[in-house]
């Protein structure tokens, strides 16, 4: 384990030095310099559809990946600096710097010829896999930072939630770009799914996506305990029981879906330990002029509401903690990311995951979507000045009363201004 830790390293400092020569700080100052361009699901389903062509999408991606690519990697230096030098950190910086390399390659590369374009389809498939672990492995950067500094202050907890909703929200759309790219332009369309457009399903059936997770999750857990947990699933579109569609991706709604049953039937299963029956956990699919909103209530015993928002914390799970080396460290159980991951996903394209809990009864999970794919536009995060704000926010006096230790009848105390 230490000899792989120890020939990782030797790579990421080989490559610093390699980046350094190819001067890609120059190159990530200028493309950062420009402003991401958010596409609509309507836009994307429109170039895979009508006018797909691989030229322009080259040459759109060609510009339109270095800018992502480059606004995160300039954000990432304002993350703390004992997290940033952590061997993971590292790691996950290196993989950007080496992928943006491989794009500017192609900055000054023909469009017209037909080898080139395949060359740029490899190179981003190579980037899609380098990246695969990216997330596990920031996580594992940000246990190495608490395990080693401890129990950080308000500002560092905040910067480091701050910036990790972007980081995992561009990588969310650098992927995105990437597949729709890869599967448009691979000539393999899926007879089994003629209205998938890369990866977007033009009539996603949510009810039947809603479906799917719950007997996948129902089997599962069937062979973790034999006990048997029973799902009630109600489907209504305006009060009519019929498939409701949306387009969508489903690879992104599953993931929602597959975190927010695993949290419910935890819930349950733990608040139910004695009981011989487990209540039901029900999910309501419902569609409206502008919102698709799919409401998942379990009766597992709630969260205090003071807690609700530090559920969506990268740095709080009360799961046990993964551990190093562990095999299915990649699938990201049990980091603790369920929920704010899945709010991501949702957020990507303007919708939104809300949690809405009693304490002593269960929780109401809430996911919105657009229903328009025209409302559906990527949320994509920019560094600018407001952007150094953020990460600047000092810890200022609360203008509201907070009890202090001594009760009636203590010394006046003067007001921090
Ligand atoms: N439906 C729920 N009922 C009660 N508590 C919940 C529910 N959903 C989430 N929680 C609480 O929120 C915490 C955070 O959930 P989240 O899904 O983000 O991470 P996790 O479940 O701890 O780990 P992971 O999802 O990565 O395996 C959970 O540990 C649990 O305490
Ligand atoms: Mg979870």
């Amino acid at each position: 384990m230490i000899l792989v830790r120890t020939c990782k390293m030797e790579a990421v400092r080989s490559l610093m030095k390699a980046a350094a020569l190819a001067n890609v700080p120059k190159h990530v100052d200028h493309f950062s310099k420009f402003s991401p361009s958010p596409l609509s699901m309507k836009q994307f389903l429109d170039f895979g559809s009508t006018n797909a062509c691989e030229r322009t999408s080259f040459v759109f991606l060609r510009q339109e990946l270095p800018v992502r690519l480059s606004n995160i990697m300039k954000e990432v230096n304002l993350l703390p600096a004992r997290l940033l030098s952590t061997p993971s950190v590292q790691l996950v910086q290196s993989w950007y710097i080496q992928s943006l390399m491989e794009i500017l390659h192609f900055l000054d590369r023909n469009p017209d010829d037909q080898r080139v374009l395949e060359a740029f389809v490899e190179v981003l498939e190579a980037i899609r896999n380098r990246h695969n672990e990216v997330v596990p492995t920031m996580a594992q950067g940000v246990i190495e930072y608490k395990d080693t500094f401890g129990q950080q202050d308000v500002v560092t907890d905040h910067n480091i939630q701050y910036f990790l909703d972007r980081f995992y929200t561009s990588r969310i759309s650098i992927r995105m770009l990437i597949n729709q790219h890869t599967l448009v332009f691979n000539g393999n369309t899926n007879p089994a799914h003629p209205n998938t457009i890369g990866c977007i399903d033009s009539i996603c059936n949510v009810t039947e996506v809603v479906q799917g997770k719950k007997e996948e999750r129902e089997s599962e857990r069937k062979s973790e305990r034999e006990c048997g947990a029973l799902f009630c699933f109600t489907p209504l579109a305006n009060n009519i029981r019929e498939p409701i569609h949306i387009s969508y991706i489903p690879s992104h709604l599953y993931h929602m879906l597959f975190e927010l049953f695993k949290n419910a039937m935890r819930a349950t299963i733990e608040n139910h330990e004695t009981s011989r029956a487990l209540p039901p956990i029900k999910v309501m699919v419902t569609l409206g002029g502008e919102d698709l909103s799919i409401k998942m209530s379990d009766r597992g015993g709630g969260v205090p509401f003071i807690k609700t928002e530090r559920l969506f914390s990268y740095m709080y799970s009360t799961a046990p903690r993964p551990s190093l080396g562990d095999k299915h460290r990649g699938s990201l159980a049990e980091f603790g990311y369920g929920l704010p991951i899945s709010r991501l996903y949702a957020r990507y394209f303007q919708g939104d995951l809300q949690l809405y809990s009693m304490e002593g009864y269960g929780t109401n999970a809430v996911i919105h979507l657009k229903v328009l794919s025209t409302d559906s536009v990527e949320r994509l995060p920019v560094f600018n000045k407001t952007t150094f704000r953020h990460y600047k926010l000092s810890l200022e006096a609360d203008d509201w009363c907070i009890q202090g230790a001594a009760g009636l009848g203590c010394i006046p105390r003067f007001k921090v201004i």
